[in-house]
């Protein structure tokens, strides 16, 4: 069972398990940034999605259920000079501001069907209209693999899963399949995943 006491136990230490460098996808979507945008960084463990997006100027929130998590992510903002608000809190049952982020970074957080369903619940009130989603998770072809993700098959996301949450959203884009990580110790290597970009109909 995945717990914030295991995360946080996960995140003890000076490494950081994915890198410092951001997620390659969310990356790959700089040119869909600007300076000033709200931006949620959900499930942000130790802060290195939201640390970069506040490095390219958006005004970042970053949450996690691990506050050993949230520390070290508070630690590296402050490294990098960039502001950084952290929230510890469970994603399933955040009071989630109504239009209150124009971009919500959703990378690598699995959650049961419940929770994710209500995260994501959350996360479609908090988006401003015009708003981005940008999701990446492993799928179920993942399992058997050695670079990441829950071991815990319903944990694990598809783009059926992607399109019954957040089907009123538009399809900027939605993949599915292999991808090279590179990221830390924990993502190493072939992977299988599902990436969206999905926009909230102004
Ligand atoms: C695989 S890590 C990914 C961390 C970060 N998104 C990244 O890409 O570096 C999954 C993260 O989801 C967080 N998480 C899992 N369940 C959560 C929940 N219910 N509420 C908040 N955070 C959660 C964990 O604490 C962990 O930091």
């Amino acid at each position: 069972m995945s717990t914030s006491l295991a995360w946080d136990e996960r995140f003890a230490g000076g490494d950081f398990q994915f890198g410092e460098a951001p997620n390659r996808y969310l990356e790959e979507l700089r040119p869909w940034l600007a300076a000033g945008m709200r931006a949620l960084a959900l499930g942000d463990g130790e802060g290195r999605n939201g640390v970069w997006l506040a490095a390219q100027g958006l005004r970042v929130t970053s949450l996690d259920w691990s506050a050993v998590g949230m520390a070290k992510a508070a630690a590296l903002a402050e490294r990098r000079g960039v502001a950084l608000a952290t929230v510890v809190a469970d994603a399933a049952a955040w009071d989630y501001p109504e239009s209150g982020f124009d971009l919500v970074a959703w990378i690598y957080v699995h959650l049961p069907p419940e929770d994710r369903a209500a995260a994501a619940r959350g996360v479609l009130r908090a988006m401003a209209p015009g708003g981005l989603l940008a999701l990446e998770c492993f799928t179920p072809a993942q399992q058997g693999r050695r670079s990441g993700g829950p071991k815990m098959p319903e944990l694990l996301w598809s783009r059926a899963i992607v399109e019954e949450l957040f089907g009123e959203l538009e399809v900027l884009e939605l993949l599915e399949g292999t991808v090279s990580l590179d990221e830390g110790p924990r993502h190493q290597g072939p992977a299988e995943v599902v990436r969206a970009l999905l926009r909230k109909r102004g």
